[in-house]
């Protein structure tokens, strides 16, 4: 696949003990958000933290296009200047979100109501992965569309002249299209309601309470019963994006595999739809402290310590935990590898949609590394080896996916053997400062 430009092969080499601060970047979930929103309220949105990877700026450009001053103040500080619910102008050419599935998916509900004609495209990854997730809703409000076939992009949407309220129950357990629906929801009259039978991520809906929207939230038997009033006047606001567990997942899993290890994790979002895999990891035997425990800008932060752990063992993973720790299964894969027996983890059809397929392309990679793998179409079981038994020695296809090229150079890092990845330059989209950060902590990874 091609679509990041010139290839970055990558090498994570067997380390001593990680010690130190891993002072992570901001939410990718909770950054996307505070633009989207930023340029759907009127006046003017401050955010400190802002991850600064290659997704959220394609999301600021994008929010530009739409008519919202998007300024840059240097050191993650941003403010957002909105043109309100429904003020979305006609961008003059396409929306390109790169590798950002959240991105688009976001951006397109949020102009969905609007009177305005957009083409989006993305890289050869994003343009692979399924859109009628987000057009099925959206043609509910009176959105039109037309894409590639199967429904990928690029794709032209026509946004409602006249749109409707909608209820709609999420067919699948995803934060995006959920978040989606809720976004062209906000400038359609009357209530929409959106019913998710598995909780996803969160913070769509405390970040519209946080902006001023009427929205409840009702725990039923159908499931989670989300209400938004359209049409709202969003107030700014002033931000502080919390640091991502998600990208926190690597030095924790790096720190719980390699001897000697002792890394704390500082101001981390806690929120209970991201830290599964905290949960997953102390089952496992992981040595994981929760220290300074927290509340800022209506999310649960703390910092996290984590240390080397010899005796993991496998287990089953709760499979109602899947959407809390979506995006970390292809790094607890890597745990799972150094973890005495089976590592079970059910329920998981959605990797195979995101960036790539998260379970192909790991199972692949492991086995060339010495794992065995076992795998269906919702399905796998990793069969671990136990500390200081797992060989290493190969070079993977990260496939366009920033958590696959991580996740094999944590797995470099406690191996026998070095393990690469022919193309690390999709760690940027998420992560940019991956490898200083991580050499800083005692890694030894580098570019070939
Ligand atoms: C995200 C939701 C998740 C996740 C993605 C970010 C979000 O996708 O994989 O990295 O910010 O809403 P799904 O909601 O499609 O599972």
């Amino acid at each position: 696949m091609s679509g990041h430009g010139t290839p970055i092969p990558m090498t994570s080499r067997p380390c001593g003990p990680l010690k130190g601060e891993a002072n992570v970047p901001g939410d990718k979930s909770i950054s996307h958000r505070s633009l989207i929103l930023g340029a759907m309220a009127v006046g003017e949105t401050k955010i400190s933290g802002l991850l600064e990877g290659e997704d959220v700026l394609d999301t600021g450009k994008a929010m530009a296009a739409f008519g919202a001053e998007v300024i840059n103040h240097g050191g993650g500080n941003w403010s957002v200047h909105g043109v309100g619910v429904g003020g979305f102008g006609e961008p003059d050419n396409v929306i390109d979100c790169g590798n950002s599935g959240t991105g688009v998916r976001l951006i397109m509900g949020a102009m969905a109501t609007c009177d305005i004609t957009v083409t989006f495209t993305g890289d050869a990854s994003l343009n692979g992965r399924p859109m009628a997730r987000v057009t099925d809703p959206i043609a509910l409000f009176g959105a039109q569309s037309v894409g590639r076939a199967g429904g990928r992009l690029p794709m032209t949407i026509v946004g409602a002249k006249d749109p409707v309220p909608v209820r709609y129950e999420v067919p699948m357990p995803s934060a995006q299209v959920k978040s989606a629906v809720l976004l062209a929801g906000l400038n359609a009259p009357g209530k929409t309601v959106v019913i998710e039978k598995e909780a996803t991520r969160d913070h769509t809906e405390r970040m519209l309470a946080g902006f001023g929207a009427e929205i409840s939230v009702e725990e039923t038997g159908e499931g989670r019963v989300i209400t938004l009033t359209g049409q709202p006047e969003l107030k700014p606001q002033v931000i502080a994006v919390p640091r991502d567990p998600s990208s926190a997942a690597f030095p924790v899993c790096a720190a719980v595999i390699t001897p000697g290890s002792d890394v704390l994790v500082p101001n981390i979002g806690l929120n209970p739809t991201r830290a599964g895999l905290f949960t997953t990891l102390r089952e496992m035997g992981a040595d994981l402290t929760y220290e300074n425990e927290r509340e800022e800008g209506g999310e649960p932060v703390a910092d996290l310590r984590a240390k080397f752990s010899p005796n993991l063992m496998g287990i089953e993973v709760d499979p109602a935990r899947a959407a809390s720790m979506i995006d970390e299964y292809p790094v607890l894969s890597v745990v799972a590898s150094f973890a005495e027996g089976e590592t079970v983890m059910r329920g998981v059809k959605e990797l195979r949609v995101k960036e790539s397929d998260r379970i192909d392309a790991m199972a692949t990679g492991l086995r060339l590394n010495g794992v065995e793998v076992d795998e269906g179409e919702d399905w796998w079981i990793v069969k671990g080896l136990g500390h200081g038994n797992v060989p290493g020695g190969a070079t993977c296809a990260s496939h366009l996916d920033h958590r696959i090229a991580m996740s094999f150079m944590v797995m470099g890092m406690a191996a026998q053997k070095p393990v690469s990845v022919d193309d690390g330059s999709p760690i940027a989209t998420s992560f940019p400062i991956f490898e200083p950060l991580m050499g800083g902590l005692g890694a030894d990874v580098v570019r070939d």
